[in-house]
This record gives C-alpha cells, structure tokens and sequence, in this order.
C-alpha cells in the first residue's frame, strides 16, 4: 500500500513547541517554497521532498494525522501560519539588559568605576561587573544629603572623581605617611596667651590678604606632604616678612629633589619635608612649577636662586633659597589657633574616609556609615576658624569648625576650601598640626 510506502521517514525526533513541531534543530530550508510554488492540496504522496535521512511532505494530508511528516516551512509557506517556536537566540544576537540600555554578548561597558561585561550561558545573558569600591557612590551621597539636618554638610558627586576607584583616590588623591611616627619627632612649643582672648572668628585672607596663597590642585599624585608643606611655608614667609618675602615656593622641587625615605607621588613623611626644606631650602614656583609626576630632581642639592637659574626674588636682600627653622608640634584648639592668629596658616594631617571625597558645602563631620578599611592620610592647611550659629547641634551651642585650604582645585568643597568640626578632633585634625618659623632676610 503507498499509504505505507510514503510514510515517515523522518528519523529525526521533532518535539512539539504549542502543539507546533518544533524543527529548530533542522536545516532551515527552504524545502515546500523551493519545489512547489502552489504546494499540494488534498493527499499527494509524490508532493514530498528530502530532509536528512528522509522526506518531507508538502501536501495537506501531511498535516492530517501525523503533522510531524510536514516539512518545515509547510506552516508558513503553504498555510501562511507562522509556527510558533521560540528558537534560541544565537549568541551574537543574546543581549543584556543594564541600566535602561542593551548591550551585546561580549560587550564591556564601564558603570561608575567598575569594568562590566554582557556574559552568559544557554538563554540567559547578564551584566557582570568588577566589584571594587569606588571614589564617589551615588548612594553615599545620598545618604549624606538625606540627613544634612543632623549632619550639618551636604555632598555632591564630582566628575574629576566618578569612575575611579576609592584605592585610587586614596592613593593618589592625599599622600602623607604615618603622621604619629613623622609628627611626634617634633618638638611642641609653649606659648603663653589667654585662651579667652582669641577672636570666635578669623580667617588669615582677611587679615593678609595679599599673603596668603591661593588653593591649588595636586592632581593625581599623592603628594599632599609636598604641597601643603610648599603652601604652608609661603603662607609663613609672606606674613612673617610682612610681605617684602612674598613667594609661592615650588611643592614640585620638594616632589622631585626630597626623595630620600619619601615616595613622591606614593607618599611621603612631613618631618622629612620640613627638614630638607631647613637643610636645602626651596626655590619658588615659577622656577620649579608643578607637574604632579615622579621627576628626577633638576637642582643640585647646594645652590642659590641665581645657580638654579631662578629669576631675582621681589626682596633684592635674598640670594640663598628659602628656608625655614626647625618644624614644631601644636598640642591643642587653642594653640593651633593662637599660632595661626600670630603668625600664619598651619599644617594639619587628618584621616579622609571615603565620604571626604564627596564634601560640597557645610561642616564636614565623618559619617561613621561610610566607614571602610580604606582610609587614608592627608595634609592640609588651616587657615583660620568660626563658629556657626546657623546649626545648633550640638546642645544648644553653635557648632565650632576649622576653615581649611584642600589642594583638589577650586571646584572642590566650598571653592577649594572646607570646613571642618573644631574641638572634637574630627578625623583626628588636631592631632598631628604642625607650623614652622620662616628664615627671611
Ligand atoms: C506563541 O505562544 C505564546 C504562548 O503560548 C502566545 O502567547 C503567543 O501569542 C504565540 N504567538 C504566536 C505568534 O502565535
Ligand atoms: C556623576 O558625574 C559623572 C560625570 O559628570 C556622571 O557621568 C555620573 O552619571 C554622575 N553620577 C551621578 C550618580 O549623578
Ligand atoms: C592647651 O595647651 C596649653 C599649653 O600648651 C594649655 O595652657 C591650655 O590650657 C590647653 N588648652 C586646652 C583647652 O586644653
């Protein structure tokens, strides 16, 4: 009997998708499109074409009883049905969906500071990403800004710090070494005042305002032991010379020629600094200007301004480079503020956690939830304090901060500057607070 003769020949096990068969894992084609334009109507046994080891039919009886003997695009072809089979997506067609975009398999993709990667097996691709902490998160931010009624500063994200990592910032971003081992080797000073005849106010521009230097940006080297020893000591000679020493000295010469036992832009220790500068001394900015990078040193190690090759200084008394007397130790509030009051901006080393980095505008306070094993330590230069009376947090008493220069440009903080709780050691400020006595001439 041909019923019998024309049956199956498929060998190959078609699984049913919807009650449609599923031939996802056959050749696509095209078999009824490619040998009968009008296919067959009614049972035509000859109306068949070869699938692998067999045939197909492209006649309507192949749809009868046993649907599994069809060929493939007799559905679409011949009926105009569109089987309905989910076929796996290829590969190169699997794609991610992260963040409201698509991405390809394959495909990287960089969110805040982490590399990401569209990866997967079988139907499922996903996003998988690095998991470092990074400099700026967005839920910090928010977090510190949702409670600035109980914590006085408010955060913002920075682009010169999205996408970078918190071990970068850490790393090149501050850059002070061990200030307990470097600062407790100086001696501290006794000075005799009256505690309660200090200003509640004071700001060193307001009273040196031509003296007193500007904030600078130390880029991405963690060279904060150069820079804020460069600034704090102009500061000193302007205001103790009363400004016939006024000098911007070179934080770059420091960078460069104290290399010995310091880091460069890895680090480096602020009694090391403060002695090369007694030993040596400095030449001014113009003569050794910033770049932020490991350099060999250009100067000799004994030479005055006019061998370094430096244009004559504003005091025509000054031949030698500039340097200072031996760095001492303030022990407490009032000290460091008698000292800054008398004579000039100071140098402090504070512990910055990852919410530091993220100071907009207010009285910065540690927000212990930002905690993390990565920390680091930074020096800074302080340049007068206040007492705000707009926040009364802390039992009824304004809240007392320090006023602060940052070397991360003017864009950070409160242009270039911060503020900073005083009289409670926030981020351990008060402790390691250092000042020098400028040798003018
Ligand atoms: C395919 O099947 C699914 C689930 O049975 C159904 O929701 C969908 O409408 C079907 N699509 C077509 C084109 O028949
Ligand atoms: C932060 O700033 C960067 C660069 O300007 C931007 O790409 C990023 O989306 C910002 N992040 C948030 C959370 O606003
Ligand atoms: C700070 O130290 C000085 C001595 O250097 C001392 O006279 C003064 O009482 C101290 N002030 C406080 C608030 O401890």
């Amino acid at each position: 009997m041909q019923f019998f003769t024309c049956s199956v020949f498929l060998l190959v096990v078609v699984s049913t998708v919807n009650g449609r068969p599923d031939f996802s894992d056959l050749p696509p084609g095209p078999y009824c499109a490619k040998l009968y334009p009008d296919c067959c109507s009614g049972r035509q046994d000859e109306c068949n074409t070869p699938i692998l080891d067999g045939v197909c039919y492209c006649d309507d009886f192949c749809d009868r009883y046993r649907e599994e003997d069809c060929c493939p695009d007799f559905w679409s072809y011949c009926k105009g049905i569109e089987p309905n089979v989910t076929l796996p997506p290829p590969e190169e067609t699997r794609r991610c969906f992260f963040q409201g975009k698509y991405y390809n398999h394959g495909q990287t993709l960089k969110n805040n500071c982490n590399i990401c990667k569209c990866m997967g097996m079988g139907r499922v691709a996903e996003v998988l990403c690095e998991q470092n902490r990074c400099l700026q998160e967005p839920e910090i931010i928010d977090e510190i800004n949702s409670n600035r009624f109980t914590s006085g500063w408010r955060a913002r994200n920075y682009s010169e710090f999205w996408g970078r990592t918190l071990k970068e910032g850490v790393e090149l971003r501050l850059g002070t070494l061990n200030p307990s081992r470097s600062v407790y080797r100086m001696h501290s000073v006794r000075r005799i005042y009256d505690p309660e005849s200090l200003p509640r106010e004071f700001d060193a521009r307001s009273r040196w305002p031509r003296e007193i230097s500007d904030v600078n940006d130390q880029g991405w080297c963690g060279a904060s032991w150069a820079v804020s020893t460069a600034r704090v000591a102009s500061d000193r000679f302007a205001v103790m010379s009363k400004g016939t020493d006024s000098v911007l000295l070179s934080a770059q010469h420091l960078l460069s020629c104290n290399n010995r036992g310091q880091q460069a832009c890895s680090g480096g220790y602020l009694d090391r600094a403060w002695l090369y500068m007694r030993k040596f001394g400095l030449v001014d900015e113009d003569c050794y200007p910033w770049k932020g990078t490991n350099e060999q040193c250009k100067l000799r190690k004994r030479t005055d301004l006019k061998t370094a090759g430096c244009r004559p200084p504003t005091n025509p008394l000054r031949t030698e480079l500039y340097k200072v007397g031996p760095a001492y130790r303030l022990g407490n509030e009032t000290d460091i503020m008698y000292e800054i009051l008398t004579s000039g901006p100071v140098q402090a080393t504070m512990k910055v956690y990852q919410d530091f980095f993220s100071y907009e505008s207010g009285i910065y306070e540690h927000t212990p939830s930002t905690e993390s094993y990565q920390f680091g330590y930074h020096s800074v230069r302080i340049i007068g304090w206040g007492e705000d009376t707009s926040t009364y947090r802390h039992r009824g008493s304004p809240t007392k901060y320090w006023l602060v220069a940052n070397s991360w440009s003017h864009q950070w903080g409160e242009d270039g500057f911060f503020r900073i709780q005083r009289g409670t050691n926030e981020c351990d400020i008060e402790s390691f607070v250092v000042a020098v006595w400028a040798k003018t001439v």
